[in-house]
């Protein structure tokens, strides 16, 4: 008699918009970015333990700078496995491209586990809102023509729907039509998922989960006609793939991270 072996899930951790910069004690409305990954880290560590993979998915830094790259890079030295990195809206893209490869964490198609993870640059110079350029675009449709047999995740930095916040419409993907014209031709994307907006959401579109998480450092309210920010803790998103393509994921929050949130700014 032969039992079938259950094999591990893959474990992946997302960590998103950590808004780090060159100055050590850098803070974005009161919050200290560098220690707000930390104890979003040290989270990760007590609560899920090592990952697999890691999808760093933009503005990781709030001021471009080749130092603040470095410092997310050291900060993932305590985690044993690869990291992959895209770009957001903060992002100075050459000078995280550079790092990214140092840290050997500049790849944009991973396979592991019996999945696959592609990573897209939605980041627009100068802008803070997004766009896929063509050639994003036609790299996301030939990875998926390649492999079509791998359930897919999508990760990219800005929201490719509305997400019910009107000061957030206008800073979202612009070419999300096109993008979706992409996605809608290969079945085995399960999963596109995204940071900028600060805060946790998931919804289900043609049967595609679609998934934004907290930031490592300050939330933005959710449903917010305009800039707002609120009190909750930093977090993380942690997901477990299984190679049949189910998977399952959480979002989870640095909760004794005592910090003092300057809640009467009106951007950030
Ligand atoms: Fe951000």
């Amino acid at each position: 008699m032969t039992i079938k072996e259950k094999t591990r899930p893959l474990r992946v951790l997302q960590l998103t918009d950590p808004h780090l910069m060159a100055r050590a004690d850098g803070d974005l409305l009161g919050v200290k970015t560098r220690e707000s990954l930390q104890a979003v880290i040290s989270e990760v560590l007590r609560v899920h333990g090592q990952p697999d993979l890691i999808l760093a998915t933009g503005d990781l830094a709030q001021d471009g700078s080749v130092d603040a790259y470095q410092v997310f890079g050291d900060s993932l030295k305590v985690f044993s496995c690869p990291s992959v990195w895209i770009a957001g809206n903060h992002d100075h893209v050459e000078n995280l491209e550079r790092v990214a490869a140092e840290y050997g964490a500049n790849h944009r198609h991973v396979i592991q586990g019996g999945w696959q993870f592609v990573m897209l640059d939605s980041s627009v110079p100068g802008k803070v809102f997004g766009a896929l350029a063509d050639s994003e675009l036609e790299f996301l449709a030939e990875t998926l023509a390649k492999h079509p047999h791998l359930p897919a995740v999508v990760a990219l930095h800005h929201h490719p729907v509305d997400i019910g916040s009107d000061w957030m419409e206008k800073i979202g993907l612009t070419n999300r039509e096109a993008f979706w014209r992409v996605v809608d031709r290969f079945p085995q994307v399960k999963i596109v998922l995204w940071g900028h907006i600060h805060q946790e959401h998931e919804l289900e579109r043609h049967g595609v989960q679609l998934m934004a998480t907290p930031s490592t450092c300050i939330q933005f309210t959710s449903g917010s006609s305009k800039f707002a920010v609120e009190d909750l803790p930093p977090g993380y998103r942690w997901f477990e793939f299984h190679d049949t393509g189910d998977f399952t994921t959480e979002v989870c929050r640095a909760t004794e991270f005592q910090f003092d949130l300057d809640q009467s700014s009106t951007g950030y």
